[in-house]
């Protein structure tokens, strides 16, 4: 079930439609700074996977960066007892696919440096966009907000996203140090919140394609659906680290899943179609802009007040992970989901995410 988030409500010069918990954004660009964007997508040119993000600690050891989705999905096909982190696992391939081979590039990813430091000026009006970080104030209820990045992401014909919720972050940890699932599952956990960084995501949909939807649960993992209209030159506006959201499958005539493996680029080329390549250089396929859905994420840090965003840059009350695992450990006793206090790290693991991590139902194709 889900239901059509529409901007007919809004009054004839508001671009804006408010919900309580996402803002659409309908138009988000002029005419000429939306071209100023298409012509980035095409001039950057070259976009990674997202698997190609790695973190190294011990708690991570031997499992995926997104294990909490991998495993979810594993649950939710029946493989409780299986090895779904195994790379030989018969799914592993899906889940990939469906969590961690959408192919992305940073547009401007500020973090606490200066406007006048954006990579490509071309952004700008998207990172600084006043609707968002109006609609962030609201939403989030915090007035500080800071826009710290846009980042580019690109899916082809067959080509999907599973259900997921975005990478949280704490002060005195980040997505360097520290495994991705861990960082989700402790925003699930509710037990670290005074630690937890606001982020405010605004989903950009800059051209049209067919299928590609995208999906957000605003009122929980067990509540319909709400869709985002399909029209470019939208965006939907809300906290993503919070709220589970989807794209679904991208058309292809064939119905099937696109080829995807770890590790290949997607390119633009002189002819203006685009290509997904193998690290060899092979061609895998080759897309028309129309069969490639091209989206936007902006994001904004967004802080109670100075003291709040001072405490996060000069990390003056930091999360240890010593502490973190201390937390999580006596909470998984407390409800009979560990049997130790020193599992190993899968055992762990799995508990975590059996304790606080289930996304919506997977759709397939
Ligand atoms: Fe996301």
């Amino acid at each position: 079930m889900w239901t059509q988030a529409d901007a007919g409500h809004a009054a004839p010069n508001e671009s804006v439609t408010r919900n309580g918990t996402y803002h659409l954004v309908d138009p988000v660009l002029g005419e000429e700074e939306l071209r100023g964007i298409i012509d980035l997508c095409e001039r950057v040119g070259t976009y990674r996977m997202a698997s190609a993000e790695m973190s190294s600690t011990e708690i991570g050891a031997g499992l995926p960066e997104r294990f909490e989705c991998f495993y979810d999905l594993a649950r939710q096909r029946g493989h409780e007892n299986d090895q779904p982190y195994d790379p030989t696992h018969e799914d592993w391939l899906d889940f990939d696919r469906a969590f961690t081979c959408q192919f992305r590039e940073t547009y401007a990813d500020l973090g606490f440096v200066e406007p006048e430091e954006s990579k490509y000026p071309e952004a700008d009006p998207l990172l600084y966009h006043e609707a968002f970080i109006s609609g962030a104030r609201e939403l989030l209820d915090r007035p500080v907000v800071v826009p710290v990045a846009a980042l580019a992401n690109l899916y082809v014909a067959g080509q999907w996203l599973g259900p997921h919720t975005d990478i949280t972050e704490y002060r005195g940890i980040s997505r360097s140090t520290t495994p991705q699932w861990l960082l989700i599952c402790m925003h699930h956990s509710r037990l670290f919140d005074e630690w937890r960084l606001r982020i405010a995501t605004a989903v950009n949909f800059f051209n049209v394609c067919e299928g590609g939807e995208f999906r957000c649960y605003p009122d929980g993992a067990t509540e319909a659906s709400v869709a985002a209209p399909k029209r470019a030159n939208t965006a939907l506006l809300m906290d993503t680290d919070s709220f589970f959201h989807e794209v679904r499958p991208v058309y292809r005539p064939d119905g099937r899943p696109a080829p995807l493996v770890r590790g290949q680029v997607l390119q633009f080329g002189e002819d203006r179609m685009w290509r997904v390549i193998n690290p060899d250089g092979a061609v895998v396929e080759t897309y028309a802009w129309e069969d490639v859905r091209f989206s936007v994420s902006w994001k904004g840090y967004c802080f109670r007040d100075d003291a709040e965003r001072k405490a996060w840059v000069e990390h003056s009350d930091d999360l240890s992970m010593e502490f973190i695992l201390e937390r999580l450990t006596d909470d998984l006793l407390e409800r009979g989901l560990l049997r130790n206090r020193n599992p190993d790290n899968v055992t762990m693991a799995r508990a975590i995410v059996d304790a606080y991590y289930h996304a919506p139902p997977v759709e397939y194709h």
